[in-house]
């Protein structure tokens, strides 16, 4: 990959480019900015760029266009979108709003558009207890994500939590049972997982956290080995700042991150790519609760 020629298209379009920790490492090595969901929004919702090529999913090209409405988001490929964005329907929430007094909808950021919308707040797994701790209702539909709900509603015991039922493939899949034989395998390694993972894996974890908040735990730990339970596409941000550290990732790949290669992202700076749309008033709409997400996160 010529990197001098990929500035000169940057330069070329007017475009910045951001990638999540999950997308190949190559993709990582073209990108301006590279983080966990949160940061990657905040970065996104400032950016002065006329375009914003999104190395990512769908929610997330979706989430920079609503912060930052005036800018072209471009998807590398169009078809990659999270599954568990769409786990929950607008009945449900409808019918638990109408049930339930004193009642916060709480979104998480891997959430459509439309369901961002039907929402009083969004959070990402690293500022979700901090947002949620400051909401001033009693009780919690915390949508779409259960394990990451569940997880959240442990630290704040105060509050009644409802769900959706929706969950991640990558993260759920992994049992107490691999977690238990990994550790046995390596007995000085640390588990380090997602909060997307089950409640009896992250039980058996030494740090539960963001993608992010992982890197920067296995960067401080006076340990040396560690199993991952997050998708191992963070392998080359842990590489790059864990010289001598040894990981062993247990977590299956998210195929629809590995949709975005360094080819299709050439595509979007030579004028190709997916432009992320959306009608005005679901952008007005989805921006609240996203918005209400930066400024309690502060
Ligand atoms: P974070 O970026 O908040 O760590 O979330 C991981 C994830 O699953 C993104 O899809
Ligand atoms: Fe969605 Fe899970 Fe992939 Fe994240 S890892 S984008 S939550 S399917």
């Amino acid at each position: 990959m010529d990197m001098q020629e990929i500035e000169r298209l940057k330069r070329e379009q007017d475009a910045v480019i951001l990638a999540h920790y999950y997308v190949d490492a190559q993709v990582q090595a073209m990108a301006d900015y590279v983080g966990d969901s949160f940061y990657l929004a905040k970065v996104a919702s400032k950016a002065d760029k006329g375009t914003i090529v999104f190395c990512g999913v769908r929610f997330m090209g979706e989430s920079a266009k609503i912060l930052n409405p005036n800018r072209r988001v471009l998807l590398p490929d169009e078809s990659a979108d999270c599954p568990m964005a769409h786990m929950a329907q607008e009945a449900q929430i409808a019918k638990l709003k109408a049930e339930v007094p004193d009642l916060a909808v709480v979104c998480y950021i891997n959430s459509s558009a439309k369901l961002k919308a039907l929402c009083d707040v969004c959070v990402t797994s690293s500022n979700a207890v901090k947002i949620v701790s400051s909401l001033s209702e009693k009780n919690i539909l915390f949508i779409p994500d259960e394990n990451l709900g569940r997880y959240v509603s442990e630290k704040l015991p105060g509050k009644t939590f409802y769900y959706s039922g929706g969950y991640c493939p990558v993260h759920a899949v992994l049992l107490a049972g691999d977690a238990e034989s990994e550790l046995r395998a390596h007995p000085d390694a640390e588990l380090l997982v997602h909060p997307e993972c089950r409640a009896e894996v992250c039980a058996k974890a030494a740090f539960v956290g963001s993608t992010s908040e992982i890197i920067e735990y296995a960067q401080k730990s006076a340990s040396k080995e560690f199993i991952l339970g997050t998708e191992p596409g963070v392998l080359y941000e842990l590489q790059r700042r864990c010289a001598g550290k040894k990981f062993y990732p247990i977590t299956p790949e998210c195929l629809d991150m590995k949709k975005v290669t360094q080819e299709k992202v050439l595509a979007c700076l030579h004028g190709g790519g997916y432009e992320v749309k959306m009608e005005a008033a679901l952008m007005d709409a989805a921006r609240r609760p996203l918005e209400r997400m930066l400024e309690l996160a502060k």
